[in-house]
């Protein structure tokens, strides 16, 4: 089994350059069904998720060519089938929007149930209910496959009962090409909601609003190809910058969009840690020991939930108490065991951690319980004092670019054992 080792405490130095969002791509992958021509798109991150996604789309029969390690060209023309089968689903968690996607394109998908990471329940009712609303009959068979049929998409207005990412994306795939006016409220305001309206926009859609709590979707016939690029991840880049602050770092953290970042900024400023914004880059330098704070997940543009394992890990060194209100996932926590095993001092009550800083954290095997968690992982075995050991890095991989590779630019003493070529994930097109 393959696992990161991390011989911790060495300073994070340089410069890094983060990729393309995954929570973007996962969403504009599955959109360019909705074209039927051929879509170039660059800034595309090496990550395994999108190897799932481009294998779910080739299964559909779209042609998919990698022109460089970053951009592909897909070939949506010659789709035929509406299916995907549990065995790519339960793969990632994205997959349903194939189910919006195929909905658009042909009036009609048949999706597994998907998988992903596990925070406790993840309901799909307001998917449905958006779905429903356009005029599709959904039905889930015992064997845990959704199917959808709609002999013509109408638009309407849909009132969520919380504002969800997934539901709000997968309404927008649906939609975009139904007859008439679409209203979702209240829309995500996630930086990848307006990099998938940017995308479908370029494609000929009509949609206005993204990024606020109202988006309007004015349906069109037809849609055409187009060249786009995918945003810069938000997250990795907020991990970059948790793991620089908590070394005690200095490090430059290049091609991101300073905007999508303010939460984040704003919670290592409080912490005490130097933060300077540039146009498409932030620079970031650590102190010895950050100060406490306390912090609520909450959806764009509050504090990520994608963000609270990693700045967990600074917490657990800073000078003071801290707490940490998760109020998007019910069960987010689940990493905490790892974390104590190193030496933080945490304890959970429902929704919430108290942490005790405490000076220094020790190696430990570990676990990687999902991507976030991993994530958080790989900081506090480079914070901590002596060997880390990962295991289940297959959910890091789900994610991160390069992971290893960009932190042993840095300056941190890490590598994949079980691996002679020391490889992240690589674009995987065939
Ligand atoms: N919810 C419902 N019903 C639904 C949908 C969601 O009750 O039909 C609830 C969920 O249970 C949760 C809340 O609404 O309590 C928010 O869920 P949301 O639908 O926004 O999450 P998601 O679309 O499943 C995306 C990201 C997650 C990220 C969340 C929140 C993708 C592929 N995933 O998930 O990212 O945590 O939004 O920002 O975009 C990650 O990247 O590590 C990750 C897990």
């Amino acid at each position: 089994m393959e696992k990161i080792i991390i011989n911790g405490g060495n300073a994070l130095h340089g410069e890094v350059e983060i990729s393309g969002a995954k929570n973007a791509v996962v969403a504009i992958i599955p959109a360019t069904l909705l074209a039927q021509d051929v879509c170039r798109i660059e800034n595309i991150p090496s990550i395994s998720d999108v190897n799932v996604m481009i294998k779910i789309l080739q299964q559909l029969g779209a042609e998919i060519k990698m022109i460089n390690k970053n951009t592909l060209e897909i070939d949506t023309r010659h789709v035929l089938s509406d299916t995907i089968g549990h065995e790519m689903s339960k793969q990632m968690r994205a997959s349903y929007y194939f189910i919006g996607a195929l909905l658009g394109r042909f009036n009609h998908a048949r999706v597994a149930m998907p998988g992903g990471c596990s925070f406790g329940v993840r309901p799909i009712d307001q998917h449905i209910k958006g779905f429903e609303a356009l005029g599709a009959d959904i039905s889930i068979d015992k064997t845990g496959v959704l199917n959808a049929h709609a002999d013509k998409l109408l638009g309407n207005s849909i009132n969520f009962d919380v504002v969800s990412v997934g539901a709000t994306i997968n309404l927008m795939l649906a939609a975009v090409k139904a007859r008439g006016l679409t209203i979702i409220e209240p829309a995500a305001k996630e930086p990848h909601i307006v990099d998938l309206a940017n995308f479908l926009n370029s494609m000929g859609a009509d949609i206005r609003g993204a990024g606020t709590d109202t988006i309007k979707i004015r349906g069109v016939e037809k849609l055409h190809g187009c060249e786009y690029a995918i945003i810069p991840d938000q997250i990795e880049a907020g991990t970059y910058m948790v793991a620089a602050a908590a070394t005690n770092g200095d490090v430059l953290i290049k091609n991101v969009i300073p905007k999508h970042l303010e939460s984040i900024s704003a919670k290592l400023l409080e912490c005490g840690v130097l933060v300077e914004e540039f146009d498409d880059s932030v620079h970031i330098k650590g102190i010895r020991r950050p100060n406490h704070c306390n912090v609520k997940t909450m959806p764009h543009p509050g504090f990520p939930t994608d963000m609270q394992p990693q700045l967990a890990v600074l917490l657990s060194i800073a000078n003071g108490n801290s707490m940490i209100s998760e109020s998007v996932w019910d069960n987010r926590f689940r990493y905490i065991e790892q974390l104590l095993r190193m030496g933080a001092k945490i304890s959970v009550d429902g929704k919430s951690a108290f942490i005790e800083g405490t000076d220094s954290l020790h190696g430990a095997p570990v676990r990687a319980d999902d991507l976030r968690a991993g994530a958080a992982m790989v900081i506090a075995g480079l914070v901590a004092e002596g060997t880390t050991e990962i295991e289940e890095i297959y959910h890091i991989k789900r994610g991160y670019d390069h992971i290893i590779e960009k932190f042993q630019s840095l300056g941190a003493d890490i590598y994949l054992r079980d691996d002679p070529d020391n490889r992240g994930t690589v674009l995987e097109v065939g």
